[in-house]
C-alpha cells in the first residue's frame, strides 16, 4: 500500500540481497520506521517483540528467518535450531508454523550448497502468495460489502466494524480484513469503519487508524466495549476480522476481545465475517476452545500505557492501581456458530468442516498425511 506516495510491502530483502527490512510495528502511529534484520535471532526477536504482527506476517517473517540462518549455517544443525528458535517466539498464530514446515520440507531435502539460495526463493514466494491470497480475499469480501450496498441503497454508507489490526500491517500487502475495505472504497461504494481500539496494545488505534488514514478509508475509533451499543443502534452494517488459527471446523481464533463482538453481531443480527487465508486454518484440529495454544503476554501491556505528549515526548505511563496483579490474554475463540461465514482466497465459505474442506480438500489431505500413524515410531 502507499505511505506518503511511496508503495510499500511490511517486509522486503534488503538491498544487500541477504539482511531483511521490515517496518517496525512497535513504534506505530507516530513513528514510521525500517528495521533491518540480519540474522535469525533478529527475525526471532522482532516477531517475539510485535516489531512484525499478525498472522501472515509474522509466518512470512520466519520463512525469512530461516533464509537467514540458511545464509549463516545451512547444515541440519543449524536448520533444526532456526525451527525451533522461530517456532517458540510466539504460540497461537498458526501461519508460524504454516511457513516453518514449508521451509524445513524444502531446504532439508537439498544438498548444503544449495539450501541458501533456495530459501531466499520460497520466503519471497511466500510473500508473493501472501498478497496473491489478501487480494483474492479482498475481491471475494468486495462483493458481500457491494451486496449490503446494494440492499442499502444508492449512496448509503456501508458501517463495518473491525478488531485489532488484519490490515495490510499484518499481512505482507493488502490485509485480510481490511482488503475488501480497500477494495470497495476504491471501488466508490461509501464505506465507515468503526475501529476498536483493541486493548492492551491498541493494534486498532495505532495500526488499523493509521493504514486507513493513509488510504482515505473514512474511519471511527471506538473503545472495545463501544461495539454492542452501536449495533443495537443499527450502526454496524457488517463485522469483519481476521484470525490468528481457524479450525478445521470453523471455530476462530483471533485477537482478545473479538468472541464478544460475535456475541453482541449474534444478538442483533448483524452478519460477523471472518477474512483468512488458507495457511491460517489449522486442519489438524477441530476443536478452539481446547486446541489452540492462548498466548499470555506480559502484564504491564495491561498496567503501562505508551504514547505522545503534547510535548511531542512518546512516553509510556502507569495506569493500575499500584500492586494490583493484572492478566493479560493476548486470544480468544469465537466458535463456528457465531460466524457468519469465512471470506477465504477460494471464496467465501460456511465456518463448518465439511464445507470448508470441501474447499480445500488438498490442505486436509496432507494434514492427514503429516499425523502420525499409531503403532509407527
Ligand atoms: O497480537 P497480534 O497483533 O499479532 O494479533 C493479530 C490479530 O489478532 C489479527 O487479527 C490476526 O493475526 C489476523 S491478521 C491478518
Amino acid at each position: 500500500m502507499l505511505v506518503d506516495g511511496k508503495p510499500y510491502r511490511t517486509i522486503w530483502l534488503n538491498d544487500d540481497g541477504r539482511s531483511v527490512d521490515i517496518i517496525d510495528q512497535t513504534r506505530f502511529p507516530h513513528v514510521f520506521s525500517v528495521v533491518t534484520l540480519k540474522t535469525m535471532k533478529a527475525a526471532a526477536v522482532a516477531i517475539r517483540t510485535m516489531q512484525v504482527r499478525g498472522a501472515p506476517l509474522i509466518g512470512a517473517t520466519a520463512a525469512y528467518g530461516m533464509a537467514l540462518q540458511m545464509a549463516e549455517d545451512p547444515g541440519d544443525a543449524g536448520l533444526d535450531h532456526a525451527y525451533r528458535t522461530l517456532m517458540a517466539t510466539r504460540p497461537t498464530a498458526v501461519n508460524l508454523r504454516w511457513a516453518l514446515d514449508e521451509m524445513r520440507e524444502l531446504l532439508r531435502e537439498l544438498p548444503l550448497g544449495e539450501r541458501s539460495a533456495r530459501a531466499y526463493l520460497r520466503a519471497a514466494e511466500i510473500c508473493d502468495e501472501d498478497v496473491e491470497i489478501c487480494a483474492a480475499i479482498g475481491r471475494n469480501g468486495l462483493e458481500i460489502i457491494r451486496d449490503i450496498a446494494h440492499r442499502k441503497g444508492q449512496g448509503a454508507t456501508v458501517n463495518i466494524l473491525t478488531h485489532c489490526n488484519a490490515g495490510w500491517l499484518a499481512t505482507v500487502d493488502w490485509g485480510t480484513a481490511t482488503a475488501p475495505i480497500y477494495m470497495a472504497h476504491d471501488a466508490g461504494i461509501p464505506v465507515h469503519v468503526w475501529v476498536d481500539e483493541t486493548r492492551p496494545r491498541n493494534q486498532g488505534a495505532a495500526l488499523t487508524a493509521w493504514e486507513l488514514g493513509r488510504h482515505g478509508v473514512p474511519h471511527t475509533v471506538i473503545p472495545d466495549n463501544s461495539g454492542g451499543h452501536l449495533m443495537q443502534h443499527g450502526q454496524v452494517d457488517m463485522v469483519i476480522v481476521g484470525t490468528d488459527r481457524t479450525t478445521a471446523s470453523g471455530d476462530v481464533c483471533n485477537k482478545i476481545g473479538t468472541y464478544l463482538k460475535a456475541l453482541a453481531a449474534s444478538d442483533n443480527c448483524v452478519p460477523f465475517y471472518v477474512a483468512l487465508p488458507s495457511p491460517t486454518i489449522d486442519f489438524t484440529i477441530d476443536d478452539g476452545l481446547r486446541e489452540i495454544p492462548i498466548e499470555e503476554r506480559a502484564g504491564e501491556e495491561v498496567s503501562r500505557i505508551c504514547g505522545l505528549t503534547r510535548e511531542g515526548r512518546i512516553e509510556t505511563v502507569s495506569i493500575v492501581a499500584s500492586g494490583s496483579p493484572v492478566a493479560n490474554h493476548a486470544f480468544d475463540v469465537t466458535p463456528a456458530r457465531l460466524v457468519t461465514a469465512l471470506i477465504t482466497e477460494r471464496g467465501v465459505v460456511a465456518a463448518d468442516k465439511n464445507a470448508i474442506a470441501a474447499m480445500f480438500p488438498e490442505r486436509v489431505q496432507s494434514a492427514q498425511a503429516r499425523e502420525p500413524q499409531v503403532g509407527t515410531a
